[in-house]
């Protein structure tokens, strides 16, 4: 994509040089000021904070102003991701420059507290960045909670270490929500057991404590939910929860696993986790502490939490929506759904175009460019068609994009012109050809 990177950018008060690597709009910039994990009665931030208090002090501590610029070290590296992973792209990451980025997760300050080490355990939230579709779940910017708890095996007393653990998770309180796991503690192939680092056993007794807490995390915020719901409306009939795990990758646990929650006639996935790669403890200094770490998306859960059917709204700052919020903060026993406003009527306008001589367009680019243009005014862009000339070869592709903004009706005359905006700089940013 092309653009002429500023010379260098400030962010948070701190400078930074940019070079080829650039790739942040402004409006994603911008971002980098509101974090709303902090704003007060902000559902985000309401949302963190019943998550935090299903982890207290002082076995965990609270980290929630990290910055968001990171370097491709702790970002990637520093987690154990190969050189050539798809999430170091740039169609998908946000760069500063080459080795300075925004985070795309809050995982990227694992290392640095693992090296603290003030606590056993820790919660981060930030805002993490992403580039991605546009929908009413996608946002450039999106915020994370990550959690993490290790033992250090010098403290263990008598040196069982899967007893101690086992210990600790016999304090955890219980839940009756039904859970299905079908899985193995570990598997060879699928979701192996760090042999040389933990005993099948000790392995087993982390898991066993991680998926617990996380259990009881995700009890906690549903059964609000539910009671949100209960107070809105008296004859809501909520269906009963379920939790399922299923085994997944991530590089820097081993085993992993996905926690999916029945909510609303579906399978909804929650959150991704697992034992620490022995790795990242050792170069963070730490060799004699095992544990587990996870991380949960804040903005999915609470636009369950609160009913808000569009992820923009987070962004508003119209008092429509965040005075609806106002006092929750205060009493996080008696959660409010948000009611909406109002719903403006959706304009959809596509734009075809036949790729560049170059060849490949990214589609994150194409969003980029329209959310450029367009701003919170998208609510969501559609790859509707992608065809070949059978003679020339020529590729083509044709998208749909839906105009309708959150706080007003648009005029005709308004998409029609955002729309030959969008239209213009497709052609000047991504050397397309409209058809
Ligand atoms: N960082 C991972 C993500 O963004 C989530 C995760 C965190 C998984 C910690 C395992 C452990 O998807």
């Amino acid at each position: 994509m092309s653009t002429t990177p500023p010379p260098a950018v400030t962010i948070n008060g701190k400078t930074y040089h940019t070079d080829e690597w650039f790739n942040v709009p402004p409006g994603v910039l911008a971002a980098t000021t509101r974090k709303l994990h902090l704003q007060k009665d902000h559902p985000i931030s309401i949302t963190r904070q019943i998550l935090e208090s299903v982890f207290p002090p002082p076995t965990y501590r609270y980290h929630n102003t990290f910055d968001p610029v990171v370097t491709t070290h702790e970002n990637f590296d520093s987690l154990g991701f190969p050189p050539d992973h798809p999430g170091r792209a740039r169609s998908d990451t946000y760069y500063l420059n080459a080795t300075t980025l925004l985070r795309t997760h809050t995982s990227a300050h694992e290392s640095a507290l693992f090296r603290a080490a003030a606590s056993p355990g820790y919660l981060i939230s930030a805002d993490v960045y992403r580039r991605d579709d546009i929908d009413r779940s996608h946002y450039p910017v999106f915020h994370q909670m990550e959690g993490a708890r290790v033992w250090d095996r010098r403290l263990v007393p008598g040196g069982d270490l899967a007893a101690a653990v086992l210990a600790d998770l016999a304090l955890l309180p219980t839940h009756a929500v039904p859970v299905e796991d079908p899985n193995p503690p570990s598997h060879p192939d699928r979701n192996p057991l760090q042999s040389e680092h933990h005993t099948a056993a000790e392995a087993a007794a982390i898991a066993a404590h991680l998926k617990r807490s996380l259990e009881l995390m995700v009890v906690e915020v549903f059964t609000r939910a539910q009671a949100a719901a209960r107070a809105a409306d008296p004859a809501f009939v909520d269906e009963p929860l379920r939790v399922r795990w299923v085994e997944a990758y991530f590089p820097f646990t081993s085993p992993s696993w996905e926690m999916e929650v029945y909510y609303d006639g579906g399978w909804l996935e929650v959150l991704g986790c697992g034992v620490s790669r022995q790795g990242i403890l050792v170069d963070a200094g730490q060799p004699e502490s095992v544990g587990w770490a996870f991380g949960i998306g804040l903005d999915r859960i609470a636009m369950l939490l609160f009913q808000v059917p569009d992820i923009r709204l987070f962004w508003s700052r119209d008092a429509r929506f965040t005075s609806q919020f106002e006092g929750v903060e205060g009493d996080l026993g008696r959660l409010r759904r948000f009611v909406p406003f109002s719903r403006y009527p959706p304009c959809y306008k596509d734009v075809s175009f036949w790729l560049g001589k170059e060849g490949e367009v990214h589609g994150n680019d194409v969003m980029e460019v329209i959310r450029g243009v367009a701003g919170d005014v998208v609510e969501d862009v559609v790859l509707t068609d992608e065809f070949t000339h059978p003679k020339t070869g020529r590729r083509s592709r044709c998208y749909r994009v839906n105009y309708r903004s959150l706080e007003r009706t648009l005029t005709n005359d308004e998409t029609n012109e955002l729309h030959t905006r969008v239209r213009d700089a497709l052609v000047e940013r991504l050397r397309v050809e409209i058809r």
